[in-house]
Parts: structure tokens; sequence; C-alpha cells
């Protein structure tokens, strides 16, 4: 049955105020027989120490942030997550400009609107081969290993550095293998990433360079691999284990591993996502999944999914957040953003969509009510994590 959100949309768990943001007209629409629970949210029915988390683009999304009127969107996030990463906010072409200007203007937003939410804030990323500035990628054809290196470590200080005490999580190193199918071959990114490509006589000195700074720019933070095809037991995440076993052997303060969760109907499903995470938690890492959406083949001219492409989608996102919940080093979950109005897929996915868990008008989607159920059944005291 579909629902309004809005019965839903509650102020903060973690202030344990129970304040309906809707009056008794948006309560009173709703279908018989729905009981409105204040506390039924997805970060209120979480295990404590599972973040629910959602992307967020600050520059886009909070920059008419007024706390006495929170738009509907911002209402939502609030309500319904416990974490924020930015989409797009921290990325070094919104962070660092120009070689001497560093812009923190919107991430500066971003963390604001988490903290006055009572949000825990993933940083996202600081060693990546896209949405570099220009000017990365013009002086990048020319650097030394030592000239690469100076500019990256000078990047993550000052960017950790600014964030002390306000991330929990930083995705320090993003999509740093290619696919096997990208030229044959799982391996480093050594000609798409300029850092990795101008160190690329020992790409792995510089990766662990890169977390030791970030380490000691923000000892609190939980410093992260993250990786998107990365959820089952395969090639990319056997190159993954491999290099975090070699970081952990030198002494690197690698915390966690991040399967980014991205998936699409027109592929299946590893299950395998809760056996790599245990192996990586047997490992002493924190997993995560870090940007789950599951998008969807749309037809020409037709308004929407089958009912069976919506129940799929369903039991995929399910799938990822009960693989976490079984998983008790699996640390925050987070989905990709919300609605499918400011989802990056239709974009980048031509043909396809309908990938967030929440309609347009904010109506819950049924991979929304699987989530939801599944978290209410691993409240602390039942589920294995805290068995
Ligand atoms: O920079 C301009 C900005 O100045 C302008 O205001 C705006 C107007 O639309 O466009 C901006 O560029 C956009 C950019 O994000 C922001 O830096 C691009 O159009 C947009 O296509 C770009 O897309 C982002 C994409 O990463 C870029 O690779 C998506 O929003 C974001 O969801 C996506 O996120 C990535 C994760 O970081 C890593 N994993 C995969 C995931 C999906 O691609």
């Amino acid at each position: 049955m579909r629902r309004s959100l809005r019965s839903l949309v509650v102020a903060t768990a973690a202030a344990a105020l129970v304040l309906p943001l809707w009056g008794a007209t948006a309560a009173n629409a709703e279908p018989p027989g729905y009981s409105h629970a204040d506390k039924d949210t997805l970060r209120n029915q979480a295990p404590r120490d599972l973040a629910i988390g959602s992307a967020v683009w600050g520059k886009r999304d909070l920059v008419d942030y007024d706390r006495s009127a929170p738009t509907e969107y911002q209402q939502v996030l609030s309500a319904q997550f416990s974490s924020l990463t930015p989409e797009n906010d921290m990325k070094w072409d919104a962070v660092h400009p120009a070689p001497d200007v560093y812009d923190f203007s919107s991430a500066d937003a971003l963390v604001a609107f988490a903290k006055a939410n009572h949000q825990q804030v993933r940083g996202h990323t600081l060693l990546w081969h896209s949405q570099n500035p220009a000017w990365v990628t013009a002086a990048s054809q020319t650097w030394t290993c030592d000239q690469a290196r100076a500019v990256l470590e000078d990047h993550i200080r000052t960017v950790v550095g600014h964030f002390k005490g306000e991330i929990y999580e930083w995705d320090v190193a993003n999509e740093i293998f290619q696919d096997t199918w990208d030229n044959g071959g799982v391996r480093l990114r050594t000609e798409a990433n300029p850092f990795l490509k101008a160190c690329a006589a020992d790409p792995i000195a510089l990766l662990e360079d890169a977390f030791r700074w970030a380490h000691e720019a923000d000892p609190e933070a939980v410093l992260f691999l993250n990786d998107y095809n990365a959820e089952g037991i395969n090639e990319k995440t056997d190159a993954y284990y491999a290099l975090a076993q070699r970081m952990l052997a030198d002494g690197v303060p690698l915390g966690g591993f991040g399967a980014q969760g991205h998936l699409s109907l027109l592929y299946g499903f590893d299950t395998s996502i809760q056996a790599n995470f245990e192996r990586f938690a047997a490992l002493g890492l924190q997993v995560a999944v870090t940007e789950a959406d599951v998008r969807i083949p749309l037809q020409a001219g037709e308004t929407g999914p089958t009912p069976e492409q919506v129940a799929v989608q369903a039991e995929r996102y399910d799938a990822m957040l009960e693989a976490c919940l079984n998983v008790t080093a699996c640390s925050s979950f987070t989905v990709w953003g919300f609605p499918d109005a400011n989802s990056w897929v239709p974009d980048v996915f031509p043909g396809e969509g309908w990938a967030t868990i929440l309609e347009d008008d904010y109506s819950p989607k049924p991979a929304f009510d699987a989530m939801l159920e599944s978290l209410r059944e691993a409240t602390p005291g039942t589920s294995p994590r805290h068995g």
C-alpha cells in the first residue's frame, strides 16, 4: 500500500523529540489503518550503532536552509537519516578550485545542517580520478611524483584538518581499481588518476601516505577505501582484500572498506556481499554500504517500472541492508540521494532511472518499506548484531 512519507517525518531521533512536522490535515489524510508512528523512520528504527545515511548535494539542496522553515526535502532528509554524505560538496573541484584557493562554503553549510539535525557526516572523497579541477588535470601532465605528492598532501591535510572532529568516516581513496573489463584485468588506475599516474612507479606508497596524512589531520575519523562493483566477492574485491592486507601489514591507518552499492536491474545481484563484508571485517576493518541505489531500465513511453521491477528493486536494497545488519562491523548504510529527481542515474544511464527509495513527492517506494521493516526487526536486542 502506498502511503505518504509525511506521517513518518518527525524531529530527530537524537534529540528524542517527537514533533510531527505536518498538521492534522496531513495526518488525517493517511490511508485508513495506517498508524501514525512518529518514531517509525529509518534512522529511528536502526540499531544504535548503525548510521543510516543519504547523499545530499549541499550546493543544490541546502542553500535555502532555514532551520525554522525547512523545505519538504530538508524535513525528510533530517527525519529519515542519521548520516549525510556530500554528493559533490567535498570533492576536489568543489573545495579546491584553484591551486591556492580552498572553498568550503557549501561543505560547511552541509556540516551545519547535519549538526542542526543531529546527523553524522561521511567525508567524500580525497583521492579520485574524477571531478578533479581543471588546474589539477592541466598541471598533472608534467608532474613528477614528488610534485603530485606535495599537492595531494596539502589537499588532504587542509581538507581533513578543516573538518577535524566533524567527520566520522572519510572515503580517502575512491575507485582506485579499474574493473576487469576495462583493458583486461583489475589494476590500479595509474592512467586515469592523476596522482597515481605521476607516482605510477610506486602508487601504493602514495596511497598509503594519503591515509597517513588523513589520519594525522583527524585521528578520530575512520578512513575508508571505497568502490563500485565491490559488493560481492569478485576479482576487484579480491584486489582490495590483498591491498587492505598489505596496508595493514605496513601499519597504515586503514579503517574501513566501502561497497558503493550502485546496482542495476540489467544485471544480476551477487549475493556474496555478506561473505565479502565478513572477510574485510575479519581483518579488523569496518565495512559500509556507501552509495546504494538500484536503477531500473525503463521502456520508452512507459510512465514507470513494472510491479515486478519494483519488487526486485526492493529485494536488492533490502539484501544490501540485510548484509550490513548481519555483519557487526558494518558501520553505515547510505543511499545515494533521493528522490529520483535528484538522482545522478538518468544523466549517466539514459533509459534507466527510478533508482532511489522515495518517489518525487517523497512517498515511500516498496524498497523504503522493505528497509524500514528490516531495521525494525534489527532493533537492539533482536538483531544478530546485538545477539
Ligand atoms: O560543477 C558544476 C557546477 O558548477 C554547476 O552548478 C552544476 C550545475 O548542474 O554542474 C556541476 O557539475 C556537476 C558535478 O556533479 C558537480 O561537481 C555535474 O553536472 C554532474 O554531472 C556531476 O555528477 C556527479 C558525479 O558523481 C560526477 O562524477 C553526481 O552528482 C554524483 O552523484 C556522482 O557521484 C559518484 C560518487 O562520487 C562516486 N561513486 C559514483 C557516484 C555516481 O557517479
